[in-house]
């Protein structure tokens, strides 16, 4: 694996029961590079997103964070060595602060055991944007507003790899737009990001490069416009007409 990779995985494979849910998945992705991850509802997205973050463990294949395996690794020692992750449906602690939900990543990210962890926090939100809303109880959120909370959460935790798991779902066009601004700026700064969208235009339009997943196997990877143009995804998204 070639030394710049920050998160990279080999051979994953998942079954629940006779289901194969992931098959054979391989993907790498470099500090500063932004992977997005495309599939129909079912494909195995959320799926990928526990094997690489150890919330499940795979029958098969291996997990490799910044140079070492993380195979065996449980997800609080994954997030320690720099891996961090959003939920698809965001999960704050409700009756704390915006700002103690931040403290939250703070704690238990790559910086854990250093000072300053409130200083962390406090960057994380103006990093996400949410700075202004510290002292509210994360229940009285909106959605765009939980999402950059999510966002927040994971950046305190000062990740080499961000997974993003449909950051952008429910949001509109605009606010989409607004995340990607600040979605940017963390790939500035060095982050690796693994983002999953459904909505495919948006992503193809901010990611260095795609991955389309259908039952589990990659069917295709690379540059955004040549997977969008793929006769398989083609059909897969566009129907049997345009891939034809
Ligand atoms: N714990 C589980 N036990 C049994 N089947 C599961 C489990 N988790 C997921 N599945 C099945 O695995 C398949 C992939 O699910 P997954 O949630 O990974 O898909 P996804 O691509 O994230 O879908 P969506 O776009 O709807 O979020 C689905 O058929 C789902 O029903
Ligand atoms: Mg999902």
């Amino acid at each position: 694996m070639a030394e710049d990779v920050r998160l990279g995985a080999r051979g994953l494979r998942k079954s629940f029961g006779s289901l194969v849910v992931t098959d054979d998945v391989s993907l790498d992705v470099r500090g500063g590079e932004a992977l997005g991850i495309i599939g129909p509802n079912g494909a195995g997205k959320t799926t990928l997103f526990h094997l690489l973050g150890g919330s499940l463990r795979a029958d098969a294949g291996s997990v490799e964070l910044a140079g070492a395996d993380v195979s065996d690794d449980p997800p609080h020692r994954r997030c320690r060595r720099g891996l961090a992750r959003t939920q698809q449906i965001p999960q704050p602690f409700g009756e704390l602060s915006v700002y103690e939900n931040a403290l939250v990543g703070a704690g238990f990210g790559r910086g854990h055991a250093a000072p300053h962890a409130a200083d962390r926090a406090i960057h994380a939100l103006e990093r996400a944007g949410i700075a202004e809303l510290a002292e509210r109880p994360a229940r009285t959120l909106g959605l765009l507003e939980r999402k950059r909370l999510e966002l927040a959460r994971a950046l305190a935790a000062d990740p080499l790899v961000l997974l993003l798991d449909e950051v952008a779902g429910g949001l509109t066009e605009g606010e989409t737009a607004e995340l990607c601004v600040v979605l940017d700026a963390i790939r500035a700064a060095g982050v690796a990001l693994v983002w999953v969208e459904h909505g495919v235009t948006s992503l193809a339009g901010f990611v260095d490069r795609l991955l389309a997943l259908d039952r589990g196997r990659v069917v295709a990877v690379g540059r955004p416009d040549e997977v969008l143009a793929d006769p398989h995804v083609q059909r897969t998204y566009f129907g049997d007409e345009a891939g034809a």
